[in-house]
């Protein structure tokens, strides 16, 4: 009911559009985004900064309002918000993305980047990376910049340290067939579902545990249901931040400027915050009663998931992004 009542609020707001700023009879344009992430989560922190840095060189003519907490639905719903103009720009997972363009699915495979700084350096250096985002635009949604999501780990009310321990475990994965054939590989099963069910989804055993990074494990507060967390470091996923593509188009060259210099510059401050974040999430969960599981045979893991990267790479358009990620390794 909330949400039908916020987005009722929004297409009144998308009518009128703007309201009168200070500035000499000059109007300021608001452009909502949604979030599935909390308040104070590095992402919405830095979508905040980023509106902050776009008003201000824009001679304060747009303002961004963030809508936190899944508060306008999740992500896929959002998405086609985004596409229809009901919202200017959403926080997205990779996952949602991937369903339009193969190209998007290299991320979704597991053990891909060496580390975080892997996919940074992939993202700010690869040539590929403006020819792949722009391959969204013909659904209406622009991606505006990447932000990193940290690593994904595996949570469950048992610690998992090996493919044993993951035999017949079903994991909550978010709605990808490339997440379900990678916990095949692994031994377990995984059960897709949108990121707001999965509480409920342990709680109740209709799954054994799920995988996410530490700020999501600890604000969502599975680590009070599944208090095992276990740095299986399978997944090193991107988000990105996508705005509707018409009302891109409709930016002045000037302004489209200044969105990519405010993007540029919230990207850099997301991965700053993040690092930092995730070591607060960290004793927060422990200080709530989790323990983290360090000691995890990620070699056997990483092996067990070879097959797969072989059979995605069959498809030509992961295999392109595959080899340019990997060119951008610096592993020998
Ligand atoms: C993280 C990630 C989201 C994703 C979510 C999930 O929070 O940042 O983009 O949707 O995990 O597992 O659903």
């Amino acid at each position: 009911m909330k949400r039908i009542l916020i987005l009722c609020f929004l297409a009144a707001a998308v009518l009128s559009a703007c309201s009168p700023s200070k500035e000499q009879g000059q109007k300021t344009k608001v452009w909502n985004v949604a979030s599935i992430q909390v308040d104070g989560h590095p992402q919405n922190e830095a979508v905040k900064k980023m509106g902050e840095i776009f008003g201000q060189l824009t001679n304060g003519r747009y303002r961004f309002e963030v809508f936190p907490n899944e508060l306008l639905g999740p992500q896929r719903e959002t998405l086609e918000q985004v596409q229809y103009g009901i919202i200017e720009m959403a926080i997205m997972g990779n996952p949602n993305v991937s369903s339009f363009e193969d190209g998007f699915l290299t991320f979704e495979m597991p053990f891909l980047f060496d580390d975080e700084a892997h996919q940074r350096r992939f993202f700010t250096t690869s040539s590929l990376v403006e020819k792949l985002f722009a391959r969204t635009e013909k659904y209406n949604f622009k991606i505006v910049t990447y932000f990193t999501a940290g690593t994904r780990n595996m949570y469950a009310k048992k610690p998992i340290r090996n493919l044993a321990d993951l035999k017949g475990m079903k994991i909550r994965t978010a709605e990808s067939d490339t997440y379900a054939k990678m916990m095949k590989a692994l031994g377990g099963a995984a059960t897709p579902m949108s990121f707001g069910e999965v509480f409920t989804a342990i709680q109740s055993g209709v799954v054994d545990g799920a995988e996410n990074n530490e700020a999501s494990y600890s604000s969502t507060k599975h680590y009070e249901i599944a208090p095992y967390y276990s740095y299986t470091r399978h997944l090193i996923v991107p988000d990105y931040l996508i705005m509707n593509k018409k009302l891109y188009d409709s930016l002045s060259a000037q302004d489209k400027q200044a969105l990519a210099e405010a993007a540029r510059q919230a990207a850099d401050y997301e991965v700053e915050l993040w690092q930092k974040d995730a070591q607060e999430r960290l004793a927060q969960v422990k200080e709530g009663g989790a323990t983290i599981v360090y000691d995890v045979d990620s070699k056997a893991l990483q092996k067990a998931v070879v097959p797969l990267h072989e059979e995605l790479t069959q498809n030509p358009e992961i295999k392109e992004v595959y080899d340019a990620v990997k060119a951008t390794s610096e592993l020998k």
